[in-house]
Parts: C-alpha cells; sequence; structure tokens
C-alpha cells in the first residue's frame, strides 16, 4: 500500500496529508515547532483565530520567506472562522485579521471552526455569562455563513473554504446550497473513533477529510485543567500507549504515533498532530519509509469504539449543547 503525500480537492488543489497542528502552543513554542516542521519538511500547517497564536506563526514563516528558503506557494496555510464571527458580515473581517496576523496574502484553507455561533462580545473567544455558560447565538445560518466563505474565494483571500466539526445532515445542507463547495472536513479522528460513516459520506460528495487529535490528544486533559473544565465525561483512552498499537510498532520499529498516523493516511485521511517538542515533530513525518501490513490493518481498525471513544464533545464548552446546530446529537 503507497501513502500518497498529497490529498487533492475538487478544485484541483492539493493539501500535504501530514501537517503541523499548533493549538495549545504558546508564541514561544510555536516559532520553535514552526522552524522544526519547516527543517522536517512539514508543508502543512494547521491553526485558527482561537489558537492566538497566528502572530507567532506569521513572524516565523516571514523569516523563512525573507530567507529566501521557502516560497508561499510551497506552504499550505490553514485557519479557521472563530464562533463569535458567525454573522455573514463577519466573516471578511476575521478572515483579515488572520491574515494580517499570519502576514499572508490568502490563507490555502479557510474553515468554519464549529457549527455553534456564540454572541460577539468585546472580542471574546469565548464569552459567558454568570454562571460560567456559553453566550450561544441561536441565530446561526450556515446556508448565509456559506455564502459569505465563497465571497473570501471570489476575493482571492481564501483558495478553497471547508467545514470542522459538522455533522452529515449540516454538511448535507451546505452542499445543497453551495455555489462552491466544501473542500474539506476537518473533524476528530483517532483509532479509537474512526469516524467511519461520516469519512463515507464525505467522499460520496467528493469532500477530503482531515483528522484532528490523531493520535488522541493526549495533552487535552491538562488543557481541561487549565481552563477548569469538567474532565468527567472525557473517556480515559491513550492510543500511544495502546497494546496492540505497541506491539505493531514492535514490529515495525517505529513510535505508536507513527503507527496511528500512518494508520489514518493510509485512508486517505489528512493527519495534524501538534507538537511542540522538535523531536517529536521530526519523528512524527517519519511516516512514509514503512507500510502496515494488511494483518496490522486488520488490527488497528478493530480497536475502533465509535461515538463513545469521541474526546471533543459539547462538555467541553459549557452550555453549548443548548445550541440548535449542536452537531453531536446525530449518530453521525
Ligand atoms: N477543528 C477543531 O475543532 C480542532 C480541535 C482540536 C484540534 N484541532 C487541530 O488538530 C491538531 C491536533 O490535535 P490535538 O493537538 O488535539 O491532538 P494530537 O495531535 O492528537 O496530540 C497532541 C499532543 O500529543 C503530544 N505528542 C505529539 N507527538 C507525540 C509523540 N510522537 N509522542 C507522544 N506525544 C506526542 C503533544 O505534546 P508535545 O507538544 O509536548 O509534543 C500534544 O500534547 C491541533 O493542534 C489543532 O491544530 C482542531
Amino acid at each position: 500500500m503507497k501513502i500518497d503525500r498529497y490529498i487533492k480537492f475538487w478544485n484541483g488543489k492539493q493539501m500535504p496529508i501530514i501537517g503541523l497542528g499548533t493549538w495549545q502552543a504558546s508564541d514561544e513554542e510555536i516559532s520553535v515547532a514552526v522552524d522544526a516542521a519547516l527543517e522536517a519538511g512539514y508543508r502543512h500547517i494547521d491553526t485558527a483565530y482561537v489558537y492566538e497564536n497566528e502572530a507567532a506563526i506569521g513572524k516565523a514563516l516571514k523569516k523563512w520567506f525573507d530567507s529566501g528558503r521557502i516560497k508561499r506557494e510551497e506552504l499550505f496555510i490553514v485557519t479557521k472562522l472563530p464562533m463569535t464571527g458567525f454573522q455573514p458580515e463577519k466573516v471578511e473581517k476575521y478572515l483579515n485579521k488572520s491574515l494580517a496576523a499570519l502576514q499572508l496574502s490568502y490563507v490555502d484553507l479557510y474553515l468554519i471552526h464549529f457549527p455553534c455561533g456564540l454572541v460577539d462580545k468585546e472580542g471574546n473567544l469565548f464569552p459567558v455569562d454568570e454562571a460560567g455558560n456559553l453566550l450561544i447565538d441561536p441565530t446561526t445560518d450556515h446556508v448565509a455563513l456559506w455564502k459569505a466563505m465563497e465571497a473570501q474565494v471570489d476575493a482571492g483571500k481564501a483558495h478553497s473554504i471547508g467545514l470542522s466539526n459538522f455533522n452529515a445532515r449540516q454538511i448535507e445542507r451546505v452542499v445543497k446550497a453551495a455555489r462552491i463547495p466544501p473542500a474539506n472536513l476537518q473533524v476528530e479522528l483517532h483509532v479509537y473513533f474512526q469516524q467511519r460513516e461520516l469519512v463515507d459520506f464525505c467522499k460520496a460528495l467528493d469532500i477530503t477529510v482531515c483528522a484532528y487529535a490523531p493520535i488522541g490528544s493526549p495533552g487535552l486533559s491538562q488543557f481541561m485543567d487549565k481552563i477548569g473544565g469538567d474532565k468527567s465525561s472525557l473517556p480515559s483512552l491513550s492510543p500511544l500507549s495502546d497494546p496492540v498499537v505497541k506491539e505493531i510498532a514492535q514490529k515495525h520499529k517505529k513510535t505508536t504515533a507513527q503507527i496511528l498516523l500512518q494508520h489514518i493516511m493510509l485512508r486517505g485521511i489528512a493527519v495534524i498532530p501538534k507538537s511542540a517538542n522538535p523531536e517529536r515533530i521530526k519523528q512524527n513525518i517519519e511516516v512514509f519509509d514503512f507500510t502496515l501490513d494488511e494483518e496490522d490493518v486488520k488490527r488497528l481498525d478493530s480497536l475502533d469504539k465509535g461515538n463513545k471513544a469521541r474526546l471533543f464533545s459539547g462538555d467541553m464548552l459549557k452550555g453549548i449543547s443548548k445550541h440548535p446546530e449542536y452537531p453531536y446529537k446525530d449518530a453521525y
């Protein structure tokens, strides 16, 4: 089985199948991480307005452009519209902010980060009431929002547009109304939560898929502690130390992370492992020099636990499940 280094969008654009995730990386960490990633051969970087690190990423990229070691067109940069930007007239404003921070004139892919809008209040990324519940904006209209996303392609500010965390029903509604169809869906996907139905659904619509938390987001629990979040519903799963994954890793003399990443990539799905550690960044892209055999794939496939292994549920964001567009009430 051969792994293609790119996944191809309906519009002919190509996304490197592996990219650097950047959530929870501080400014200092991200500049080291971007340097290490570009040195190691990454050409795809995933960020978001709400990660608050676009400016640091922009600074690191500028250094590389100025040195002449890399050209803008060799990179694939993804960012996302925050939930507070879900009024159609705000889309351009938020994309402009991201572009200014990244010091770029366009992004390769602009995603709607999550299907539920929040009240845009004083620049607060996750505004809450006195009880700590998110201030949801129930008027979210995906079709109107998508038209504003399409206008960003027309303006040349985004080469492709897509969705993140949308369910099949929500994706279908956008596709039916779209003049420019979504090119990519970014969702949680890992060995315990393989998202087979959703991936098949997207394939049938010619929408590519990118897996977040591809190695199981081991930093998530720490993040929940940091924000004082409720961890009671967080499944305690560790794909990196799964005995089957460990056995397969030993057999191929690779790390468990490399096994988990290749298992996803073999399905034609992009992966964006996050690391701020240069050694792990380098290791995570060393996934093209071995191949899982049929038996390995079968064993890894059988580790799927379905929806109960979802790590990023609405419980992380208090009150979000009350939003009419909350995506996780459907089976997929
Ligand atoms: N669209 C969305 O709603 C959404 C949601 C979540 C994430 N994302 C995107 O997807 C990216 C990946 O997801 P994620 O960051 O949640 O999870 P992940 O990539 O599965 O895991 C990242 C964690 O694993 C550690 N790690 C990385 N490589 C490792 C290795 N080889 N061995 C052991 N540990 C390793 C990292 O720590 P160190 O940094 O210390 O190495 C970090 O704590 C994010 O960074 C973000 O760009 C998108």
